[in-house]
């Protein structure tokens, strides 16, 4: 089951670096048919969940491996079975469940995000295949005393360490409050995915999807760690940093298509 334990791998990283106390957090990965018929049946019939507000028509066939709601990080790589489902996109409101939530249950509340960013970014990459959400400390802590501004947050994680720029360099976005859980978060979210990778929730956490595990985790890493910085040196008298002619540079030297308008 190679499929479920490169997923649970995953899912352990992310809860051993804190940003997913209890059930928080959620994932969901594109999985290929031959993976799924590797773990159970294409023709297994277990339940349907049904999202009558989110339009999946552009998603139908496919098959996602996604968290349960209310199901914690930790206790995936020990019990996937119970703590994961594999579903797919039977119409354009109705999952199929395949494998999985042994126990009860079903997708991840934010399923409706996930899915509706899913097929935003398929639509800008045909290559994308991962969705991952967490509550990163130190990101939720920037969100506490940062306009919540996308140009703003992206300027200064680019500035506090030479990588963000070369990771993100389509910047990230920021939604303010919004209730969790819903289409409506969904939609904005989702919105926000065409032109970026990952998108930031004020005080609750942050979405990053990507063409395989590595990357969307990365980018969480990348986002995290330069936030960190700044919630380190925020308060400080700072002597020096990057200069907007220092990201020129390195965008220069990486060949890379950076979001304009925040440093230019
Ligand atoms: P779920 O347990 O439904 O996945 O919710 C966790 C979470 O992080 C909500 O945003
Ligand atoms: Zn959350």
């Amino acid at each position: 089951m190679k499929l479920i334990e490169e997923v649970t791998d995953i899912l352990s990283h992310l809860y051993e670096h804190g940003w997913d106390e209890r059930n928080g957090g959620n994932l969901s990965y594109i999985a290929k048919e031959e993976e799924v018929a590797e773990v159970c049946s294409l023709d297994s019939n277990l339940r349907a969940f049904v999202y009558p507000d989110c339009d999946l028509s552009s998603l139908v066939g496919k098959y996602f491996v996604i968290t349960g709601t209310g199901k914690y990080f930790k206790n995936c790589e020990k019990d996937p079975e119970t703590n994961l489902g594999i579903v797919r996109v039977e119409d354009a409101h109705t999952l199929r469940l395949l494998w999985g939530y042994k126990t009860g249950g079903s997708p991840t509340s934010e399923a409706p995000t996930h899915l509706l960013c899913h097929a935003k970014r398929l639509a800008q990459d045909p290559a994308h295949r991962v969705v991952m959400h967490c509550h990163p400390t130190n990101l939720i802590a920037m969100t506490h005393v940062v306009p919540l501004d996308s140009a703003r947050f992206t300027e200064i994680l680019w500035k506090m360490q030479t990588e963000s720029i070369v990771v993100f360099p389509e910047g990230v976005a920021v939604l303010p409050w919004m209730l969790c859980g819903g289409t409506e978060i969904g939609l904005a979210t989702a919105e926000k995915m065409d032109s970026y990778r990952s998108v930031v929730w004020a005080q609750h956490g942050l979405f990053c999807t990507g063409r395989d595990l590595d990357e969307a985790y990365g980018l969480i890493e990348t986002i995290e760690k330069a936030a960190e910085i700044y919630m380190l040196i925020a308060d400080k008298k700072i002597l020096q940093s990057i200069s907007n002619d220092n990201l020129k540079d390195i965008a220069k030297a990486f060949r890379l298509e950076y979001r304009k308008g925040i440093i230019d």
